[in-house]
């Protein structure tokens, strides 16, 4: 065996606990933001890699090739395009900057404005990956209601109202408006005019991210709230990972250049991959729209294969709303079911699912939710996964009951 150096007295205190190592993915994965593999257009990417890396590889030369550190300029330039066309956005090319996936740029949001003991404003439903990040920090979240329409706008004015009483000036409003996650909601129009005449009345910037925006399957979205601020407050993130590839690993950042130029003053990586980022431009102006159609169809009727493959095994044991897009489902079970438990079990059963706790803050049932994604697997897949889980679940908890819908 190679000896492995004892490195224990050697890390800082505040590093974080060892990772686990990775196994392969489990029998029945119902976590993560994986995309469907059947969506993928081997034959477009590969005839986009090929075209644009037979014109522009010598670039790969340089850092950044010719474009500088905000990222590929025909990408930046076809997403000023998509973002004008699609959420109401305007904006330069100077605008945006290309990060590795959103993740990065909600790291450099959170580098470039938050200190310990800071406080933020989020949804009480909320993106997991956004939450244990703002905990590690040391960041206040106070959070607001969110109901099967977004953020509610009485508990919003309420706790900025309370902040302000407490002599708390929030750092931003974290928001995911267009197909939240975990809700998969979508802020109607007055509701995002409500929160930006809120977020002037406090003057609180908003940071808005909308990486599921192109998965609505009605193909309508209400322009994004950047778009319809007319103060400059609003940060927006989007991706590619939910639309085309979460390997790609391309995300960007919007944002007028006094805070842009901040952001960037924060990236320290000397620039995200440029390859993906050469790929996509390449590929995104003839093949985007027409993809994320045929996406649409195939993750609808995924979700469709999940709600009945739930009512079958579940019954009325299991509450929820028909999500209008995304790739997740945010169900409700009873109160006889601890869900952190649930999720433990499961996982003894190779079943994967996301607790509901690690995806709210404060929220009064947290702990009776769960969250579903059903984007990669098959239809067989996600019947056998529902099948295993009704099972953990009824000889756990008793629920759901078994005579409920079916013969077992
Ligand atoms: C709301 C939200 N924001 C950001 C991300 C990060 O996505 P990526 O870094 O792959 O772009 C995710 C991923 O699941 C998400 O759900």
């Amino acid at each position: 065996m190679t000896a492995a150096f004892d490195f224990s007295n050697q890390f800082r205190d505040d590093a974080p606990a060892a990772a686990a190592m990775w196994k392969g993915f489990p029998k029945h994965n119902f976590v993560g933001g994986h995309n469907a593999p059947e969506s993928i257009s081997t034959d477009d990417l590969v005839a986009a890699a090929s075209r644009v890396l037979s014109r522009e590889a010598s670039t790969l030369a340089m850092y950044s090739g010719h474009s500088g550190p905000q990222g590929y300029l025909p990408l930046r330039e076809y997403l000023s395009a998509k973002l004008k066309r699609q959420a109401g956005i305007e904006c330069s090319t100077d605008e945006i900057l290309m990060t590795s996936g959103s993740l990065q740029a909600i790291d450099l949001v959170n580098k470039t404005l938050l200190s310990a003991g800071d406080t933020i404003v989020v949804e009480q439903s909320n993106y997991g990956g956004c939450l244990t990040r703002w905990s590690k920090l040391k960041v206040n979240m106070v959070a607001v209601q969110v109901d099967e329409h977004g953020m509610c706008m009485t508990d919003l004015a309420r706790v900025l109202e309370r902040l302000k009483a407490d002599g708390i000036q929030p750092k931003f409003i974290y928001t995911i408006p267009t197909v939240q996650n975990p809700t998969a909601s979508i802020l109607p129009l007055d509701r995002r005019h409500e929160m930006l005449r809120l977020a002037e009345a406090y003057d609180v910037p908003i940071f808005e991210d909308e990486c599921y925006s192109d998965l609505i399957w009605a193909g309508e979205r209400p322009p994004a709230l950047f778009a319809l601020d007319k103060t400059g407050r609003v940060i927006f993130t989007g991706s590619f990972s939910k639309s085309i590839a979460p390997a790609l690993r391309v995300g960007y950042l919007v944002a007028r250049w006094p805070f842009l130029s901040r952001a960037l003053a924060s990236k320290s990586d000397a620039g995200s991959g440029l390859i993906e980022q050469m790929i996509l431009s390449e590929y995104c102006p003839q093949h985007f729209d027409a993809h994320v159609i045929k996406l649409n169809k195939l993750l609808e009727a995924k979700l469709d294969v999940l709600i009945e493959s739930l009512n079958e095994n579940f019954g009325t044991s299991v509450e929820f709303t028909r999500p209008p897009g995304g790739i997740f489902l945010w169900l409700r079970l009873p109160d006889a079911v601890d869900t952190s438990k649930l999720t433990e079990i499961a996982a003894t059963q190779g079943i994967a699912i996301n607790p509901g706790v690690e995806w709210s803050k404060d929220h009064p049932n947290g702990n009776r939710h769960i969250r579903v994604c059903y984007a990669s697997g098959s239809a067989d897949d996600i019947r056998a996964g529902i099948t295993a889980l009704a099972d953990v679940c009824h000889t756990e908890f008793g629920v759901p009951v078994r005579s409920a819908n079916r013969e077992r």
